[in-house]
């Protein structure tokens, strides 16, 4: 039987350049990917990934926050509207700046997703880049994890590594972590959209997971 894979409605929340979005946008165009990404709404009317999503034909959505100030459930229940007005089962956080109240974090847990680029739990919140260099980790990364109240923190699903060179600055590490962040973005989507993770207590485990065949080791000396 050749039967039309189920696809699971997403949202992706943006504020800026939505270069994660696009490439869940990527990902899921392909027709056996198991998640649609039916909207984007972005919390800044100005986002540069509005015009992104649009011109991938992805319906696009402003909720402006600001307005809201402090009022951080007043904004969430527009958005809520929004999420429900078309039956989006998953969200996926991409550049998403603004917090969210305790509540709405535990109405979508499990079912909503953060990538931020550093090996979680190390360098959480603002620059993580810098904070990476500052401390001279040999190596970082990026994470998915699923949404709790504490910011840049709940159960990992996927992480990819990169090294981190005696050269870099936050630039040049930034666009190499970017890379990892696009590949694995629509792979942990894709491990969440065809139920292969479960949380168990603060972990998330995987279906049919195995560890990696390779390691990365940083410096090498030449
Ligand atoms: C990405 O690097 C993402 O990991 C980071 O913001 C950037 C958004 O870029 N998110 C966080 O730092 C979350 N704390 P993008 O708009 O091109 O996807």
């Amino acid at each position: 039987m050749t039967g039309a894979v189920t696809k699971r409605r997403v949202a992706i929340l943006i504020s800026g350049r939505g270069s994660n979005m696009a490439a869940l946008i990527k990902a899921a165009s392909a027709p056996d990917f198991p998640a649609e990404i039916s909207l984007v709404i972005s919390n800044k009317a100005d986002a540069p990934g509005l015009e992104r999503a649009g011109a991938a034909g992805v319906k696009t959505l402003v909720i402006e926050s600001k307005p809201f100030g402090k009022d951080r459930a007043g904004f969430e229940k527009l958005l809520q509207a929004a999420l429900d007005e078309h039956g989006i089962e998953l969200i996926c956080l991409g550049g998403f700046m603004r917090l969210f109240t305790a509540e709405f974090t535990m109405a979508w847990y499990g079912r909503m997703l953060n990538i931020h680029p550093s090996l979680l739990p190390s360098f959480p919140g603002l620059d993580p880049h810098g904070q990476a260099l500052r401390a001279g980790v040999k190596l970082s990364g990026a994470t998915v994890h699923f949404v709790i109240p504490e910011t840049d923190a709940g159960p990992i699903v996927m992480q990819g590594a990169v090294p981190v060179s005696d050269h870099d600055t936050g630039d040049t590490l930034s666009e190499r972590i970017l890379e990892v962040e696009h590949r694995i973005y629509p792979e942990a989507l894709r491990l969440l959209a065809t139920g292969k993770v479960r949380i168990e207590g603060d972990v998330c485990k995987t279906d049919g997971s195995g560890p990696s065949e390779n390691f990365l080791v940083a410096p090498v000396v030449r």
